[in-house]
C-alpha cells in the first residue's frame, strides 16, 4: 500500500480551497484536485506493507500525544505558489509556521527512528490545487484561509483509472496534555 502523513482540511476549508483553485483554473488551465481528495502532505512513506502500516500509526500516536508537535495550531495559507517542474498550482503558508515544521520535523524523525527510508529533502508544505496547469498570471484574489489544524491522517493512495484516489486510514488528533 502507497502511504503518506497529511493534514486534511475541514470541508468548508476545501471548498473555499477549491473554488479558488475554479477562479486559477480560468487562465491557468489543468485539473482541479477534488474538494475531498485536497490536502497537504506532511510525510511521503510510498509503497509499505500492512505491517509497516501500523507501524507507521503507532509512530503517528506517539507523536501527536506529546508535546510540543501534539498541539493544535492555527495555520494561514496565504501565498499561492507553483511548480514547473510538474505543473502543480498551489496554495501554502508564506512563512513556514514553526509550528508546521516542528510538526513535519518531530513526525519524520520519529519515523526514520522506527526505520522508515524516507527521502532527504527539505519540507515545502504545498496544497496542490491544480495539476497540469500553466503559470498563473496573474494570481485571482487570495480569500482569507485560516486553518486551525487539530489531526495528522495517515493516508493511502490508491490509483484506479481515474488517476489517484485517497482513503484516510487513520487519525491522530493532536491532544498532548
Ligand atoms: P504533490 O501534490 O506535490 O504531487 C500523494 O501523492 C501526496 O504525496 C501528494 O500530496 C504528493 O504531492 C505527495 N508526494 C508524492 N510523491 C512524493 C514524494 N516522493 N515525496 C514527497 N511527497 C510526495
Amino acid at each position: 500500500m502507497r502511504l503518506f502523513f497529511a493534514l486534511w482540511p475541514p470541508p468548508d476549508l476545501a471548498h473555499r480551497l477549491h473554488e479558488w483553485a475554479a477562479a486559477v483554473r480560468v487562465n491557468a488551465g489543468g485539473r482541479a484536485i477534488k474538494s475531498a481528495s485536497i490536502h497537504l502532505t506532511l510525510a511521503f512513506l510510498g509503497e509499505q506493507s500492512p505491517d509497516r502500516c501500523a507501524l507507521a500509526a503507532a509512530v503517528a500516536s506517539s507523536v501527536a500525544g506529546a508535546s510540543p508537535a501534539g498541539v493544535p495550531f492555527a495555520l494561514d495559507l496565504d501565498a499561492p505558489g507553483y511548480f514547473r517542474h510538474n505543473r502543480i498550482a498551489w496554495v501554502g503558508p508564506s512563512n513556514v509556521a514553526d509550528r508546521l515544521s516542528g510538526l513535519a520535523g518531530s513526525l519524520e524523525q520519529a519515523l526514520r527512528e522506527a526505520g522508515f527510508n524516507l527521502e532527504r529533502r527539505a519540507f515545502s508544505p504545498h496544497v496542490t490545487l491544480l495539476r497540469g496547469a500553466r503559470e498563473p498570471h496573474p494570481w485571482p484574489p487570495l480569500p482569507v484561509l485560516s486553518w486551525l489544524v487539530r489531526e495528522v491522517v495517515l493516508v493511502e493512495s490508491l490509483r484506479d483509472n481515474r488517476g489517484a484516489r485517497y482513503a484516510v486510514r487513520e487519525r491522530f488528533a493532536l491532544d498532548a496534555a
